[in-house]
């Protein structure tokens, strides 16, 4: 059993030295526990990982090696879950036969320096330059606790249905387990009491629960374009008798209907979720952020057509980059007097002047923006 689980691990990490890596999540379970927290270890601190593994060779190594590489010196340097020499062993069997002893030789060598090389340890190189700069930007002295929180283990959060409580679950809870900062957007409209809410990026359900249950007199429609997430968001409000579930691309929706409450949850660059995918902060660039920005832009302009009078717009994203989230919405309201941004409905932890900002490491929750805006 661990054998499928560490290549599985060695695969992911291979394909991300390849280059071709989407994000992956190893989900918890007792078998698979300590792969899953070499998993997150490794990807917390890939980027310090390879400046000292740096120091050990000459030229970065073929991907299967840097692979097998990665994986041994988390567990050294990180990690005290296995002996040393197990985890050499380990990264060892992982490649060809011809390239075992200079994975062999740069771990025991990693070992031996370990002291040395950790003196240089800053939580800032775990991060990728880009994204510490950018931050040190916003935070200045905030910057490493902002950091330090993002490598540190996610809250989650398990939701009444009747009540529409959300407590932190600790351990493995029961229940509707969601993050604090979504259930909340989901909610920002408040007492507002629509009777037609259009979920326009639903998949897999989480705001759509929400939804359904804080507005039981509202028909809510949950349009999601992938097929399979479809599915999973079909079969996942198959019970909840006010949830319409269609299948179809926002952009291409052709109504004349008019919503009372339309929610954006648009896709965005996730990079507010680092604690839980803590490959993304690797996997993203300014162009990512970029691109995703151009089509937030285009679904919000869509989203104008959902509205009439006394519409209200929630605009929401799982990143914090200003160019998804404070940019687009300044742009919008420039571009749209018809609308103007109202308080969102929320703790005040979350409230930033007229929007909605969790930053995790004053939120204990993921990094989310949103507003609210209302059609006059
Ligand atoms: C951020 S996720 C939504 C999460 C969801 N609101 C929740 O709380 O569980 C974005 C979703 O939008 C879907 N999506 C992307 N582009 C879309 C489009 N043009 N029309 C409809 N859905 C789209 C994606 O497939 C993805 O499932």
């Amino acid at each position: 059993m661990a054998d499928r689980f560490r290549y599985r691990l060695f695969d992911i990490l291979r394909s991300y030295y390849q280059g071709n890596l989407k994000e992956d999540y190893f989900q918890d379970s007792s078998e698979k526990r300590l792969y899953r927290k070499i998993y997150f270890e490794t990807f917390r601190h890939l980027g310090f990982i390879e400046r000292a593994l740096g120091k050990l060779y000459s030229r970065p190594p073929e991907a299967d090696v840097r692979a097998a590489l990665a994986l041994g010196a988390c567990q050294i340097m990180f990690m005290d879950d296995i002996p040393e020499y197990a985890a050499v062993n380990e990264s060892v069997s992982m490649v060809p036969k011809q390239k075992r002893s200079f994975v062999n030789a740069v771990l025991r060598n990693l070992a031996r320096q370990k002291g040395t090389l950790m003196k240089d340890y800053s939580i800032r190189q775990d991060f990728p330059d880009w994204f510490v700069k950018k931050w040190e930007k916003r935070l200045g002295a905030e910057l490493d606790a902002f950091l330090a929180d993002l490598n540190t283990k996610p809250s989650f959060y398990s939701v009444d249905p009747t009540s529409m409580t959300i407590e932190k679950a600790e351990g493995e809870a029961d229940g509707h387990i969601m993050d604090l900062a979504s259930f909340s957007v989901a909610r920002l409209a408040g007492e507002s009491e629509p009777l037609s809410v259009l979920d326009c990026c639903a998949a897999p359900g989480g705001k759509t629960f929400v939804l359904s249950h804080t507005y039981p007199d509202a028909r809510v429609f949950a349009v999601e374009k992938n097929r399979k997430r479809y599915e999973q968001l079909k079969s996942a409000m198959a019970e909840y008798k006010n949830v319409d579930c269609i299948c179809a691309d926002i952009l291409e929706l052709d109504t004349e209907a008019e919503f009372d409450l339309v929610l954006l949850d648009a896709p965005c660059t996730a990079l507010g979720t680092i604690k839980r995918h803590p490959e993304v902060r690797w996997l993203r660039t300014q162009k990512d952020i970029d691109d995703c920005a151009r089509r937030q832009k285009e679904m919000l302009e869509k989203a104008v057509k959902f509205t009439g009078k006394g519409s209200r717009i929630i605009y929401s994203v799982c990143s914090l980059e200003q160019e998804e989230t404070t940019a687009i919405v300044g742009q919008f309201l420039k571009e749209h007097p018809e609308f103007s941004v109202e308080a969102p409905v929320c703790d005040e932890k979350f409230m930033d002047g007229s929007y909605f900002v969790s930053l995790p490491y004053k939120s204990d929750a993921d990094g989310f923006f949103a507003a609210v805006m209302k059609k006059k």
